[in-house]
């Protein structure tokens, strides 16, 4: 057996991200990238080593990682010559656990439908529900192993993922369950989120919905996670007006926190409620959307390190005023992307995401990549261990045809072209033809 997973050399550029352990890039951080790259020597190339435990043991210099490891022998062995490589992207918001598209409601939203329009009548999130509430476990496993497939072949190596659609115990359960297999099964990092506040179950009333998921859903979440046979990361709500209000979510986000999970949610949208004060004030480790975030909700979060999960495809589709991306980050903020995969933003590619997040939300793309990788990573919790290519982390790479990692941004939807490999612990999960 040889002693390491994956040898990768002569690369012309490893775009580290961060090398010096830091967890986290916030605000006018957000613009360094750490590359290695020899920019007078076109001869020099890049070596990275991960061992059989999937991480990283060694990174440099070609002739450095030879001089470390005499005798390197590898299960596989890549000549990156003239690629560039980039860590896995993580993607830090989806909803890939559903059955019952909404391709229908597309189109009344081109017609000129609101998300609320469609959502008050019935439709939206309701009409998901529905429909995953009638499918099986493995209807739905099936359905999350395309998805995540995808996304992985887009470079995700890490993906957070939502329940939701079940609203009712025992859906909400069953969407937990298909996300914890997944975890198992699948060769890609998952995050669960429990998100049974996600709408109000049509013959309820906000209240009776947080009352069923303070008394019933959370404590049976307890108990399984208790007796080791389900593992919920983090804890979200739909903070909004007509939706969950800014008290009925803090009572479930502190609940949730209370047994352990990130406080990581939907807030600030279509309105602005208050949701980044109340989460600064929770002390959120993340809060996505904040299309509508005050000033005061920036500095709070600021302050607090919660990190701004921000979704270009939720403005690009439902044609929002994007979130004010620029005044977060000069307020210090860390900021992550996420896809928003989910029946509304059916997006799957977080290279299509950043080039979005480029124009609409005006960031750089070293910003976007930063956001794509370690911030993503901080939102969820993991930074120790994904979001960059460091010794010690796991080896998650992606490895592009393109002797500058910028062309994964530019090359909008063709990613399938510049992304040669997707590496996951050291495993090649992905290769093109
Ligand atoms: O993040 N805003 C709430 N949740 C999702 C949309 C879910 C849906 O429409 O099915 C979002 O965009
Ligand atoms: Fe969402």
């Amino acid at each position: 057996m040889s002693k390491h997973k994956l040898y990768v050399h002569s690369a012309r550029q490893i775009v580290q991200v961060v090398s010096d352990g830091k967890r986290v890039r916030n605000g006018a951080e957000m613009k360094t990238l750490d590359v290695l790259e020899d920019l007078n020597n076109e001869q020099a190339g890049y070596s990275i080593l991960v061992s059989r435990d999937g991480c990283i043991v060694d990174i440099g210099l070609d002739s450095d990682v030879r001089r470390r490891n005499p005798d390197v022998t590898a299960d596989d062995v890549i000549d990156a010559s003239g690629k560039s490589i980039i860590p896995g992207l993580v993607d830090a918001h989806t909803h890939p656990v559903w059955a019952g598209d909404r391709v229908h409601e597309f189109a009344m939203k081109l017609a000129g439908a609101t998300y609320m329009d469609v959502h008050k009548a019935g439709g939206g999130i309701h009409y998901t529900v529905d429909h995953t509430q009638k499918a099986s476990g493995q209807e739905l496993f099936s359905s999350l192993r395309s998805r995540l497939e995808a996304m992985r072949r887009a470079g995700s190596t890490l993906v957070e993922c939502k329940s939701g659609y079940g609203l009712d115990l025992e859906t909400e359960m069953k969407m937990l369950e298909v996300i914890d297999r997944a975890r198992h099964e699948l060769s890609i990092g998952v995050s669960s989120t429990y998100c049974g506040a996600h709408a109000v179950p049509k013959n309820k009333t906000a209240e009776e919905a947080t009352n069923d998921i303070l008394d019933q859903h959370i404590p049976e979440i307890h108990r399984r996670v208790e007796d080791g046979t389900l593992r919920v990361d983090n804890i979200d709500v739909f903070c909004e007006r007509g939706v969950f209000n800014v008290d009925q979510s803090r009572l479930i986000l502190t609940a949730g926190k209370a047994l352990g999970m990130n406080v990581n949610f939907h807030g600030d949208e279509l309105h602005p409620t208050g949701s980044a004060e109340m989460g600064a004030e929770l002390g959120a480790l993340a809060i996505s959307h904040l299309e509508e975030i005050s000033d005061k909700g920036i500095d709070a979060m600021s302050t607090a390190g919660s990190v701004g999960v921000v979704l270009p495809t939720t403005a690009y589709i439902l044609r929002l005023r994007p979130p004010p991306v620029r005044n977060m980050i000069d307020a210090g903020m860390a900021v992550a992307l996420g896809s928003d995969f989910n029946p509304n933003a059916y997006c799957l590619a977080m290279p299509m995401v950043m080039h979005l997040a480029c124009v609409l939300l005006h960031i750089s793309m070293p910003e976007a990549l930063n956001a794509a990788t370690i911030n993503a990573a901080h939102a969820l919790g993991v930074s120790d261990m994904h979001g960059s290519l460091e010794v010690g982390k796991y080896g998650n790479l992606v490895i592009l045809d393109s002797d500058k990692w910028e062309n994964l941004i530019y090359m909008f939807g063709c990613f399938q072209d510049v992304i040669q490999h997707v590496v996951y612990k050291g495993n090649i999960v992905h290769s093109r033809n």
